[in-house]
């Protein structure tokens, strides 16, 4: 539905920005508020607003902006011709009931009701109202004009065509939307927000450190402003009322804070009022000098971001890469928890939780379940999106459509390629599998992967039923599945190809790039595509000489001849032939024992050492094995290894 004509309701700090981004992007908008006194506020707001623009060189035509927005008293008046009504009234929720009751008599019977609550279900502000489906949260960051995050949010009754028109309207008006399938407490940003909240009251309360000196360690760290710092430049009564909501609808923990009540209930309520945690004095905290302290750990907040972000995927609220552009653009931050997430292993999130929530007392502190499982690599590569079938009702994982579906069982990845019955090999399991070995490259959860195919084929090849527009663009189709395959053949894990039913051209170069094969006895393997007017372009022919040598490789190269995983096996290309009834277990019991049996770090600098044997010379091998016994002496992993040996034991290799 094409979105042209929009009101704002609520002229305040949050719509006369949200009327001033619209107006920007080229739209006439109607703004509305309860009285040309409020109105008057806003209009010099955006004026002034729009004088920066110029001065800094974003602006020229400041006029023509402001001729775009008209201002209007009354509701029915500014709403008659709306295709989109955005609701920035106050956050109380009689305020918005009543708003959305006039909305819905007042506006046409398709156009689409948002309203920008921080907080309050849309579920509780469309109740009583006929046009539920209609209803759909636009949640901005303040300031709008500024920051890019929108949160697009859909409730049970929220139609599909009014989600996905407001997403692509935030897409036209310059913003990022992220898509909400739930509209739970919070939403993403806030929510992620809220126990490090908590913790921050906890830290006072139980007088673990003075705000000063955990503001000035957060300066330390680089932070442009500490905690406490910026709470009183929010208002303390705006983290006062979000806990407060928050222990009622989420947990009773966050009724546990003491320290923001108090200042509440004395009115410091920060830069406002001219006193919060400090004095406030022509705009700036006066913050007493002190030293940081060290009762506080950036790692706290990482692990409790991180086990906030795991719930919200757990409950299929939104999608790890939203959470993070979330976390990015709403907080304006270089990175969020799911970037974090992927350079720790789940046995330091939990250990930490853990700690916290004996330190703290909080049940939310906890790990959550995924965590507490070991499953937190498995749940941020997780695809969420709402079930067709239950669209209106849950929101929760599928993977099942991905071109390339991840598993994680313990320290073993499988990557099973998903695309057609034959699992063949197009530009989309291309991004999916250059995507699932970014995000373990660096992993220290995970030591082993396994290639292979969903169901009972490996796969048959290359999908060409793409139009490639010259010969320059298929020489790049071939330049990609190399790098790709490069990026597999490198990755510092040991890396399993399970080779069944077909392991045709592309396929088989797939699983050349692989350190170890195995394979069905009946798997069908070879290159065709010397009989199809093709070479293999994914480099089967410089991988299969060097596994097989010249002479043997230019026979299966150069006709086109399959040959089985028995032959395989014979020929050394194969490690190992498993029934094909059990090949998937028999696959797996290997990659476990290979991943409690050696140490990852060696098993990656031996990988490296064996992959450069065929272009190196002996001397710089050899030079470069003295090398890697150089860098092993000094890991924790050679230590554990010499002492389960002597104590007879299994070793428990962290990694490190
Ligand atoms: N301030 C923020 O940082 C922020 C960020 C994101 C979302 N929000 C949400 O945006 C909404 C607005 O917040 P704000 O900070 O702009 O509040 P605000 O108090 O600055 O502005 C609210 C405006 O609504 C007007 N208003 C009150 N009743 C009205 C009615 N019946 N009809 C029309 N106008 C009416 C008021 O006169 C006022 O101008 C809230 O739901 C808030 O939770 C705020």
């Amino acid at each position: 539905m094409e979105i042209k004509n929009v009101t704002v309701i609520g002229s305040g700090i949050m719509g006369h920005g949200i009327a001033e981004v619209i107006a920007l992007a080229g739209l006439d908008v109607n703004l509305e508020d309860v009285s040309e006194e409020v109105l008057n506020k806003a209009k010099a707001s955006i004026s002034a607003s729009l004088d920066r623009l110029v001065n800094s060189g974003k602006l020229k035509n400041k006029e023509e902006v402001l001729s775009r927005i008209h201002y209007f008293t009354q509701i029915p008046e500014s709403v008659k011709d709306a295709d989109l009504v955005i609701e920035a009234v106050p956050e109380v929720l009689e305020i918005k009931r009543s708003v959305f009751d006039q909305l819905d008599k007042s506006t046409k019977d398709n156009a689409i009701l948002a309203t920008n609550t921080s907080n309050i279900r849309l579920t509780e502000i469309a109740e009583g109202i006929k046009k539920k489906g209609k209803v759909v949260g636009m949640h901005f960051f303040n300031p709008p004009v500024v920051l890019k995050l929108v949160e697009v949010i859909r409730s049970q009754y929220t139609e599909d065509e009014v989600f996905d028109s407001v997403f692509e309207f935030s897409k036209k008006i310059g913003k990022t939307p992220i898509k909400v399938y739930k509209d739970t407490p919070g939403f993403v940003v806030n929510r992620i927000n809220a126990p490090e909240s908590l913790y921050f009251c906890l830290v006072i309360d139980k007088g673990l450190a003075k705000p000063e000196e955990v503001d000035r360690f957060a300066r330390s760290q680089g932070l442009p402003m500490g905690p406490y710092e910026l709470m009183d430049y929010v208002g303390i009564d705006t983290v006062y009322h979000s806990l407060q909501y928050y222990a009622k609808e989420l947990s009773p923990d966050y009724s546990k804070c003491q320290v923001y009540t108090k200042l509440f209930n004395e009115k410091k309520l920060g830069l406002k009022t001219g006193e919060g945690f400090y004095r406030w004095v022509n705009g700036k905290a006066q913050i007493p000098e002190a030293k940081p302290t060290k009762a506080v750990e950036l790692m706290d907040i990482f692990a409790l971001e991180i086990n906030e972000a795991v719930k919200i995927i757990e409950d299929g609220v939104a999608s790890p890469d939203d959470i993070e552009t979330g976390v990015k653009l709403g907080m304006n931050r270089p990175f969020g928890p799911i970037t974090v997430a992927k350079g720790l292993t789940n046995a330091e999130v939990k250990a930490k939780l853990e700690s916290l929530y004996q330190k703290f007392g909080v049940e939310i502190f906890k790990p959550a379940k995924s965590i507490a499982e070991g499953k937190l690599k498995s749940v941020i590569s997780m695809q969420v999106a709402p079930k067709a079938e239950e669209k209106k009702e849950e929101a929760s994982y599928v993977s099942s459509s991905d071109p390339v579906i991840t598993e994680i069982k313990g320290k073993i990845a499988v990557l099973r390629i998903n695309n057609t019955k034959n699992n063949l090999i197009n530009a989309a399991v291309m991004d999916g599998l250059e995507k699932a070995l970014n995000d373990l490259w660096n992993s220290r959860d995970i030591s082993v992967i396994i290639v292979t195919g969903n169901g009972s084929v490996f796969s048959a090849g290359a999908q060409l039923d793409s139009f490639f527009n010259s010969t320059f663009d298929f020489m790049e189709f071939s330049r990609r599945g190399e790098r790709v395959f490069k990026l597999l053949s490198e990755i510092p894990k040991v890396t399993i190809a399970e080779m069944k039913g077909y392991t045709l051209g592309g396929g088989f170069e797939m699983a050349l790039a692989c350190d170890i094969r195995v394979a069905t006895e009946d798997v069908q393997i070879g290159f065709p595509e010397v009989t199809l007017g093709l070479v293999p372009g994914w480099g089967g022919t410089q991988r299969l000489s060097r596994a097989v040598g010249q002479s043997r490789a230019a026979y299966y190269v150069l006709t086109g001849e399959r040959f089985t995983g028995k032959e395989a096996y014979d020929m050394g290309i194969v490690s190992k032939v498993f029934s094909k009834d059990t090949i998937d277990s028999d696959t797996l019991n290997l990659a476990q024992t290979i991943a409690e049996r050696v140490a990852p770090i060696s098993a990656a600098l031996a990988k490296r050492l064996v992959l450069r044997s065929t272009n190196t010379s002996l001397d710089d091998g050899l030079e470069m094995e003295a090398i890697s016994m150089g860098l092993l002496y000094g890991t924790e992993d050679l230590k554990e290894g010499i002492s389960a040996f002597l104590g007879k034991r299994k070793p428990n290799y962290q990694g490190k």
